[in-house]
């Protein structure tokens, strides 16, 4: 199919997509951000889609491809180790269908609970994705069941397009789109809305410089493998683009930027410490772009995609403690005092002087590099000020306890 053809076909699914995705799914907010455009320099709206059911907008898709297959078929297969794996399950129990989920075998255990949870059966195979790909496409031939792609198919894209109805509908006017970029199912959806609604607004896609796979197909003139590197933003994790979705994004995107770790990490932290609202990597990534200046959006009416909210909540504490040490709210010091009962009592009564609050206390003396008679003493704690953290550096000081600043 042509691409005019391809992305008006999408625009026609999507209204027939959207009564489906409309009864199941919330109308997730979209509100302006002072905080995020202060930042940027853009005029910011955020689309809450961390707040859809099941936790992210992965739902859409699969709510409207079970929708199309369930006459015909007797079940639904999908290959995911996350939120399109929630997405099939849920679907499927809403359309009154069984649904077989392969996760890899390293897929966290909440993501594979959640998505027992939703009535599906979880089966875990294989080292990578790939190998839970061919399984699932083994499953769905074995029992006759509907393989769900979880991009690079027709009606997915079109379920994901009814964001962009969505959007477009709740915002009269806008000029930017940032949209997450994994296997380009989301942005090929919003492209083709986008583009056929208002199409003087530029549809840019965020990926991760661990997986720049869109980036570098483009480059290249056609879909290219890349091997991934680990990402915060699991979600945007794919080897390679679709064949739809990249024939859509290399006639309809704008541009494709790229984040770092540390600027999703950095998001992921100001959307809930001033938002306070709770995104995972990959719905973090439109943010990153936005607030690391990866695009050039100055006075720019932007919208910023917030895709989804699983994350593990072992990485939230992760990102967390890195936020609060780069704003030097929690600190690391390092000295040594004389190996003598009382000598660390009067380090922490320093620290707590100027309201330092212990976080956690190293003593070591066993270490051979260390001077004779003396213990090496590591302490983190949080402190109001980066002008307290440097009156208690001279407190201690003055007292004789040489300590400085780490990291
Ligand atoms: C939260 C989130 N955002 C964005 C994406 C990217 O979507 P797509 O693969 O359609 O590009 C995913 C994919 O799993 C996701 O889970």
């Amino acid at each position: 199919m042509s691409l005019g053809g391809l992305a008006a076909k999408i625009v026609e699914l999507s209204r027939e997509a959207l009564t489906v995705v409309r009864e199941y799914t919330h109308l997730t907010p979209l509100s302006p951000s002072a905080t995020l455009s202060k930042l940027s320099g853009a005029r910011v709206y955020l689309k809450y889609e961390n707040l859809q059911k099941t936790g992210s907008f992965k739902v859409r898709g699969a709510l409207y491809k079970v929708f199309k297959v369930k006459e015909g078929a007797s079940g639904v297969v999908a290959a995911s180790a996350g939120n399109h794996a929630q997405g099939v399950a849920y679907a499927a129990s809403i359309m009154g269908m069984p649904s077989i989920i392969v996760m890899p075998e390293y897929a966290s255990i909440p993501k594979v609970e959640a998505t027992k949870s939703y009535g599906a059966e979880v089966v875990l195979y294989g080292k990578i994705y790939d190998e839970a790909y061919s399984k699932a496409l083994e499953i769905a031939e074995a029992r006759g069941f509907e393989f769900v792609h979880a991009f690079d198919d027709i009606d997915v894209i079109a379920g994901q397009a009814t964001l962009g109805l969505e959007i477009t509908g709740q915002l009269q006017d806008f000029d930017v789109i940032l949209v997450p970029v994994g296997g380009g199912g989301l942005i090929s959806g919003i492209a083709s809305i986008v583009k056929a609604r208002k199409p003087g607004v530029k549809v840019i896609g965020v990926e991760p410089e661990a997986a720049p796979k869109m980036l570098y197909s483009l480059k290249a003139g056609r879909p290219v493998s890349i091997e991934p590197k680990y990402s915060i933003a699991d979600g945007l994790i794919t080897k390679k683009p679709g064949e739809l979705t990249f024939q859509i994004v290399s006639e309809l995107v704008d541009d494709i930027v790229t984040v770092s770790e540390e600027e999703l990490s950095e998001a992921i932290y100001l959307l809930l410490e001033r938002k306070k609202t709770l995104v995972e990597g990959a719905g973090a990534a439109s943010v990153a772009a936005l607030i690391s200046g990866r695009v050039n959006v100055e006075d720019k009416k932007t919208v910023a995609i917030l895709s989804g909210g699983n994350i593990d909540m072992t990485v939230i504490s992760k990102v967390i403690l890195k936020g609060l040490s780069k704003a030097g709210r929690v600190v690391r010091i390092t000295g040594y005092v004389l190996d003598r009962p009382g000598q660390l009592k009067r380090v922490l009564e320093v620290i707590a002087s100027h309201r330092g609050n212990i976080i956690d206390v190293q003593h070591d003396w066993s270490d051979p590099k260390i001077p004779a008679w003396h213990a090496k003493v590591t302490i983190m704690f949080e402190t109001p000020s980066i002008q307290a953290t440097n009156k208690i550096l001279e407190d201690l000081l003055k007292e004789g306890y040489e300590f400085s600043l780490e990291g």
